[in-house]
């Protein structure tokens, strides 16, 4: 989805050229997906450039020398809803006279209404887009003065009035930053779509505002200056003090400091928080691709996702952020809502908590809405979603909640909609994740479930801690040992790819099909294992490697099995992703092994062996592995 950035240089010290933060900035939140990108320059007058296409058509647009002197900016990244991926539908987007130009994340839910409205008006629109309709609005505000409906908030030379009131007129979800002509200062708001501050001033306290127009000056000991993105990443380079940007929160940034006020005006205290990342941590490491790296961070991340909630000795699961949820009675069942990589984790909890009892369901968010499934009063509604501001499932987390659920976010993003907008946030702590395709935290997703499935329950054998334990380190063997890509190698110009598994091995199917689809461009399809002869078995030839998950030996394995041999009667190449225990090596054309462990675990050692065969095939193919073709990291629409 569209990236945002904003920067004011500090006023106290020498700082970076604006066209560089930005610069910078934006290629970091690439990983957003893109098609076009531009900027806006404020000083004195507006400089607005924009290009179709990646970054590097923006960069080798601008003579960056003529661009030096402004220390006020914004930026942005488009990822096309209304009109294609054009010039003229890049942002920034200004007004007729060149006086606002306005980047947008999000969708102006009746932009057609205001079109109409301002095209009555006189107003030529330059592009197709929802967001041309705001720089026109803020326009109309400034040369109406007082406004149209006598409003006497507003007036012609209070950019920040304009700036609100055409706000105001907005339905839908935005974030939304905006420079005038003849002031260099950073105006922007949010609502439903993410948006956070980066300070690096020299005030470094705990809370930075006081609320006036001017403050948390800088003392000139080597400050940059204050920052405005979608995500931490843009700016994680010059600071790591941030501050969280609620729903309906203006901020006005200028070189002398941060104000935040709400709706109506009133000046707002924000706490400035610390993130536990560097910019190392969003870098590649020298791996090609950030999707290699965070495959290989895996072992790490799951160590941290377990550090201090696992006690082996007494066999038990805390979650200490937690504790005012477990020991609750909740009407049954509890519901998992979320979407795409996040669903699968959601059926691989669903499925935990059914195995101890507990009554559980997993719907994709979108589905949960659009179904409106009836959520009991007293139920515990669980979203999972890695980002933390997929608009699908934050509006099911919203109106579970409306209806009298209490909210439980399971994600990797500190401080993000979904962790602020539910009753309760349980963090996988995965660390950055850049790729679009979800890797680390997919893992560290199903380790989460896992534990909640075991705080919720209060029950997990020893054996179950134990194992849980061990997982950091049996990925890390799997990453050590696989021959995915020597399989890779030997499977890329089939037809299509099927992926088969039953119980906990389901999803893990359901993901590796995804992940295959995903960044190879390939037709990939996951099945529950005992379907297959329902319908897809039709599909089944020698040109369509089917990967089959067999872990243990019991009754779920030898069904698997006999479902390997339907396929292998239609002579299709068979890959087993396997433990060895069950012996169905032999039905197998290749052989992904993984650590014999209990069956919760095995599906997520499973899942890292199907990971490194999309990305190898996508490797093999020439794939744009990282920013796979029409999709967005952060789906921020519904
Ligand atoms: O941020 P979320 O976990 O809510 O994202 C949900 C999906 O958009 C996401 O998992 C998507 O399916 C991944 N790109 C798949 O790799």
């Amino acid at each position: 989805m569209c990236g945002i950035i904003g920067y004011v240089g500090s006023a106290e010290r020498d700082a970076p050229d604006a066209i560089d933060v930005l610069l910078e900035g934006l290629s970091e939140l690439e990983y957003r997906g893109y098609d076009s990108a531009g900027v806006a320059l404020a000083n004195g007058t507006l400089d607005v450039h924009k290009a179709e296409g990646e970054l590097e058509a923006l960069t080798s647009s601008l003579s960056t020398e003529s661009l030096r002197d402004p220390a006020v900016g914004i930026g942005h990244t488009r990822w096309s809803t209304h009109g294609p991926p054009t010039d003229e539908n890049a942002h920034p987007h200004t007004d007729a006279e060149g006086r606002v130009a306005v980047v947008h994340n999000g969708i102006i839910e009746n932009y057609q209404t205001l079109r109409d409205e301002l095209a009555a008006d006189g107003v030529t629109f330059e592009s197709q887009t929802d967001t041309e309709v705001v720089p026109h609005l803020i326009a109309r505000s400034l040369e109406s003065g007082d406004g149209d409906d006598g409003d006497e908030r507003y007036d012609s030379a209070d950019h920040k009035r304009a700036f609100r009131r055409a706000i105001d007129r907005l339905e839908g979800s935005y974030a939304i930053a905006a420079v005038f002509e003849g002031e260099e200062t950073v105006y922007a708001t949010r609502k439903d779509s993410p948006l956070v501050l980066g300070i690096d001033d020299s005030d470094g306290g705990a809370v930075a505002t006081d609320g006036s127009d001017a403050v948390a000056a800088t003392d000139g000991d080597g400050s940059t200056g204050y920052f405005l993105a979608s995500d931490v990443p843009a700016f994680i380079e010059y600071t790591d003090r941030v501050v969280y940007l609620e729903d309906e929160e203006f901020v006005r940034l200028d070189a002398t400091g941060w104000t935040v006020s709400d709706s109506d005006g009133v000046p707002l205290e924000k706490p400035v928080q610390t993130v536990d990342w560097d910019a190392e941590d969003t870098g590649k490491s020298g791996y090609d691709h950030y999707m290699l790296k965070e495959i290989h961070e895996q072992p790490s991340s799951l160590r941290q996702c377990l550090r201090g909630r696992v006690n082996e000795l007494q066999g038990t699961v805390t979650l200490e952020e937690l504790d005012a949820l477990v020991d609750r009675e909740f009407a049954s069942p509890v519901r998992f809502v979320a979407c795409g990589t996040s669903y699968h984790a959601a059926r691989y909890g669903a499925s935990l908590l059914q195995r101890r009892g507990t009554p559980a369901t997993a719907t994709i968010a979108s589905e949960f809405t659009t179904d409106r499934v009836p959520v009991a009063d007293g139920s515990l509604v669980v979203g999972i979603t890695q980002s933390g501001e997929t608009a699908d499932t934050l509006r099911a987390l919203r109106e579970a909640q409306t209806a009298g659920a209490t909210t439980l976010a399971v994600t990797n993003t500190v401080g993000s909609s979904a962790a602020r907008a539910a009753d309760h946030a349980l963090y996988i702590r995965a660390g950055p994740e850049i790729g679009v395709a979800a890797t680390k935290t997919f893992a560290s997703q199903q380790l989460s479930v896992s534990l909640l499935s075991a705080a919720l329950t209060d029950r997990a054998s020893h054996e179950e801690v134990q194992s849980l334990r061990r997982v950091p380190d049996q990925v890390q063997t799997v990453l050590d040992t696989s021959n995915a890509r020597a399989i890779a190698a030997e499977l890329v110009g089939a037809g299509a790819f099927f992926f088969i598994g039953r119980g906990l091995n389901y999803p893990v199917a359901l993901e590796g099909a995804l992940k295959f689809k995903e960044i190879t461009y390939e037709h990939a399809e996951g099945f529950a294992a005992g379907e297959l002869k329902h319908g897809p078995l039709a599909l089944v030839t020698e040109d369509t490697p089917v990967f089959a998950i067999v872990t243990g030996d019991g009754e779920v394995a030898r069904k698997t099995i006999s479902n390997i041999k339907e396929v292998e009667a239609r002579d299709a190449p068979v890959v087993v992703v396997t433990d060895g225990v069950s012996d169905v090596e032999r039905y197998a054309d290749y052989v992904l092994e993984i650590p014999e462990t209990d069956e919760r675990a095995a599906a997520v050692l499973a899942n890292v062996q199907l990971q490194l065969i999309a990305y190898w095939v996508a490797h093999e193919m020439g794939r744009s592995i990282d920013k796979p073709r029409n999709l967005a990291k952060s789906v921020t629409v519904e």
